[in-house]
């Protein structure tokens, strides 16, 4: 019985922090960049409680840009998106925590930053759906391939924040 509640709890425990082991990749586009907002996009991140784990200054070829929307390579504004990620550098990064992927999406706000709500970083920081700063991972599975197509595996830092037990309750 007793060996049962000790199961059981670090069972929970496992999970709970295996949930907050998720990772999302983000990446300031040109325009961020250009405008000086890296630092306040960073700063929301930071300020939630996620956790950077990776982050680099690049200016991305068009072959590279090609295979990270490659989804959207049959849409009519997949050339122009080309064009517009690899007009400058950008800052690719991944940021770790408890529903990140999720959360992550909604502090960017919607697509087009005319229907992204005041208070996202689309809604407080660009006009046009063709210069929206950000892009953010949309599921698990997209952040995963993602941050493979981004990151060496060594690139990304195992590391444990001082504030880490002020940020979750466990
Ligand atoms: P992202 O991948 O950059 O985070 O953006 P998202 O998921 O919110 O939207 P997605 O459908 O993946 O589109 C990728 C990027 O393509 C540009 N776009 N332009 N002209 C248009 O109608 C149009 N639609 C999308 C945007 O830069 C969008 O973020
Ligand atoms: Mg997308």
């Amino acid at each position: 019985m007793v060996i049962c509640t000790i199961l059981a709890f670090f069972s929970l425990f496992s999970k709970s922090m295996a949930a907050a082991r998720e990772r999302t990749f983000i990446m300031v586009k040109p325009d961020g960049v250009q405008r000086g907002l890296v630092g306040k996009i960073i700063k929301k991140f930071e300020a939630k409680g996620f956790k950077l784990v990776a982050m680099k200054f690049m200016w991305a070829s068009e072959d590279h840009l090609k295979k990270h929307y490659s989804d959207l390579s049959a849409r009519p504004f997949f050339p122009g998106l080309v064009k517009y990620m690899a007009s400058g550098p950008v800052v690719p990064m991944v940021w770790e925590g408890l529903n990140v992927v999720k959360t992550g999406r909604q502090m960017l706000g919607a697509t087009d930053p005319k229907d992204s709500a005041p208070g996202t970083i689309r809604g407080d920081l660009c006009i046009q759906v063709g210069r929206n700063i950000i892009h953010g991972s949309d599921s698990v599975e997209s952040a995963q391939k993602e941050i493979d197509l981004w990151f060496e595996p060594k690139e990304v830092i195992a590391w444990r924040p001082a504030a880490e037990a002020w940020v979750y309750e466990d």
